[in-house]
């Protein structure tokens, strides 16, 4: 599997991924008990994760704002915001949590399946594994800024042109991916479009999406 087009520091590379402790990947995995969910349960608005658990699972419970979260600044589809965040909560949580995008998908947790892929300075980053502390004073670009003025992206377009999505849950990461890809490669050959395009995809739809990306290069 080609690491992601990121830098070093920004996500966790899939080899990392592969030499990555047991209980650490638990951890991740763990996570998809998102903090704001995890608040809610615990009768709050807000929580914390307290300690891990003897399973190596994060046990998340109600905590006083601000307690052990740190002010900063994450731009976002162009606009800046101040999140007052735990600097090791993903970032997708950010995302989806605080700043309500939802349209970032959360699928593996663990820098595999491509779902929650953003681009963090122009490079296609899995923000479930992105520290918030690391985005901060980036430029974070999601699936909802794409299209323009009621005009769809032209990856969009293509998607459309070559019905890409099947159930669609890691089509937003697939876009968000190609767009990086064209980015960089603006007229990709099959073999660079599989070699970057990593994500996964359950429906099986990695032919059409190859497809849209030549069209979307034309474009
Ligand atoms: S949810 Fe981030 S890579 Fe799967
Ligand atoms: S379209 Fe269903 S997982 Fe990709």
């Amino acid at each position: 599997m080609v690491p992601l087009a990121s830098p070093a520091s920004f996500a966790t590379s899939s080899i990392e991924l592969r030499r990555m402790p047991l209980f650490q990947k638990q951890r991740c995995a763990a996570a998809r008990i998102s903090p704001r969910r995890a608040g809610d349960a615990a009768g709050g608005a807000f929580a914390r994760r307290d300690h891990i658990d003897e399973s190596g699972h994060p046990v998340y419970s109600r905590g006083e704002i601000g307690r052990e979260s740190v002010a900063m600044q994450i731009r976002v589809n162009g606009t800046a915001h101040e999140v007052d965040v735990e600097p090791e909560m993903p970032l997708l949580w950010v995302l989806r949590d605080v700043l309500d995008l939802t349209g970032t998908k959360y699928g593996c947790g663990v820098a595999y399946c491509g779902a929650c892929t953003v681009l963090v300075d122009g490079a296609a980053v899995r923000s479930c594994t992105l520290p918030a502390a690391a985005a901060a004073g980036k430029d974070v670009t999601t699936i909802e800024a794409l299209a323009q003025g009621g005009t769809l992206h032209r990856v969009q377009a293509a998607w459309i042109e070559h019905q890409v999505p099947q159930c669609g849950y890691c089509q937003s990461g697939q876009i968000m991916a190609a767009v990086a890809l064209l980015q960089t490669t603006p007229k990709p050959s099959d073999a660079e479009i599989d070699a970057a395009m990593t994500n996964v995809c359950r429906c099986g739809t990695y032919g059409r999406i190859r497809a849209a990306i030549h069209a979307a290069a034309q474009a």
